[in-house]
Order: structure tokens, then C-alpha cells, then sequence
């Protein structure tokens, strides 16, 4: 998979909130977004996943215009700021839920998901139940189900213990070995430095720096 972001930029209400972006990705890597608050890296992720569109510019998906040649990417996974859940039903039935509006994905691979993201699937208790941390991980999963060849994930080691966050590092580096295109937004740098193939700094909506990570050490 090949992303080419030309000129893009977004305007909501007067304001630029992306200004001018132009970038290249590819599969099999990790790109690392990294910002102060406010600087756009999730309306970034959003214009990536088709759910805003540009003012100008284009975002192309292997030559397909995004917003015009389709309305969002084929086979996406994303994590973008609180994801919604129904609250009455275990973590396990909500994947099911997703997984049926989506595809195909069987109710053993659904469980391979949950327990790769530290749940049980056997766990009885309903999503209200769960904590701000077991949250996190359901919204993980439910970005991995179905294999996505493009996965994004804004802010994924929010909320994690050091376990959590050791599980979803790996699980985030297992998808980049198996091809997939990951994008990636995090605060913490090491975190970042220390999966991320590419780091791309934005500010006030534009690309201000962007380097190529060795032995995972920043540039
Ligand atoms: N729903 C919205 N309507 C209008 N403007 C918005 C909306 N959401 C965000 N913005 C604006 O878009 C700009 C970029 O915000 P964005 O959420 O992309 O920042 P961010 O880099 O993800 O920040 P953070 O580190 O806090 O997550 C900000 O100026 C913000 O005020
Ligand atoms: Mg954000």
C-alpha cells in the first residue's frame, strides 16, 4: 500500500487545521506522529480514514483518490480518540457487533484478538464495567480485527499499564512485519522513537520535521 498526501490542507470555521501537508507511506513501516496538543495529528488520522475531507489537496491510496474514486480506505483499522462501545454488552460481544457491520472475521479469531490485547474473552463483565484501561485495549482491538492492511492509532498507549503497554508494542510491530502500514500518534517520544520507523513532527497543522528513526535512536 502506497498513501501520497499532496497539498493538503483544512479549514473548519475559519481556521487551518492542516496547512499544506505533503507526505509519502508505505507498507511494512511505522510512521510516528508526534505534536504539541492542537497541532493535528488526529485531524491528520481523520483525513486519512476519509472522515473529514480536505478543503485542497488530495489524499491518494494506491492512485485512488480519497473522497472521490471512495469514500474511506479499503481495509482500515483505526483507533481515533475515544472509540464508542454499548455499554451493556461484554468486550467480546462488541467485537462481534463490529465484526458483523464489517465482515468476516470468526468469533475464534475475535477471542485470538481480545487475548492479544490482554482481555479475556471469556469475561463476563459488560463494557461499563470495564476500566479506563481495559477500555484502551478493546478500542485496540477493535482497530486490529479483520487484519487491516492500514491501521492507525491515535494515542494507543493512553491508559496502559507497563504490561499493556508491552503487549500492544508488540502487537503493533507483529502488523508491521506482516505488512501492514501503521501511522501512529504518541506524546511519549521514547515510546514513539522506540517503534516508529519514520517521526513526523507537526505544528500549528503543518510538517515541520520529519526523520527517519535508526536503531530506533531520534536523528
Ligand atoms: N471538532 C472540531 N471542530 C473544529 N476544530 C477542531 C475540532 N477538533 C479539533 N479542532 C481543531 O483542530 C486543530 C488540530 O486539532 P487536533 O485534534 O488534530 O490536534 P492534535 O495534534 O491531535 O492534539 P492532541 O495532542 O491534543 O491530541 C486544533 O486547532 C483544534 O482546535
Ligand atoms: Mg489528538
Amino acid at each position: 500500500m502506497q498513501i501520497t498526501i499532496n497539498n493538503l490542507s483544512k479549514t473548519i470555521k475559519g481556521r487551518i487545521v492542516l496547512d499544506d501537508i505533503n507526505l509519502e507511506m508505505q507498507s511494512g513501516k511505522i510512521y510516528g506522529f508526534r505534536g504539541i496538543n492542537g497541532s493535528g495529528k488526529t485531524m491528520l488520522m481523520r483525513a486519512i480514514c476519509g472522515l473529514i475531507r480536505p478543503s485542497s489537496g488530495t489524499i491518494e491510496i494506491d492512485g485512488a483518490v480519497l473522497g472521490k474514486d471512495m469514500s474511506f480506505p479499503k481495509n482500515v483499522g483505526a483507533l481515533i480518540e475515544n472509540p464508542t462501545f454499548i455499554p451493556k454488552y461484554t468486550g467480546l460481544k462488541n467485537l462481534e457487533l463490529l465484526a458483523m457491520i464489517r465482515g468476516v472475521a470468526t468469533s475464534q479469531e475475535l477471542k485470538e484478538t481480545l487475548a492479544a490485547v490482554g482481555l479475556d474473552p471469556l469475561d463476563k463483565r459488560t463494557y461499563k464495567k470495564y476500566s479506563l484501561g481495559m477500555r484502551q485495549r478493546l478500542g485496540i482491538a477493535a482497530a486490529f480485527i479483520e487484519n487491516p492492511k492500514l491501521i492507525l492509532l491515535d494515542e494507543p498507549f493512553n491508559a496502559l499499564d507497563e504490561n499493556g503497554i508491552k503487549e500492544i508494542r508488540d502487537l503493533i510491530l507483529k502488523k508491521k512485519d506482516e505488512g501492514a502500514l501503521l501511522i501512529i500518534a504518541c506524546h511519549d517520544t521514547q515510546e514513539l522513537v522506540s517503534i516508529a520507523d519514520e517521526v513526523i513532527e507537526m505544528y500549528e497543522g503543518k510538517v515541520t520535521k520529519y526523520y527517519e528513526v535508526k536503531n530506533h535512536e531520534p536523528a
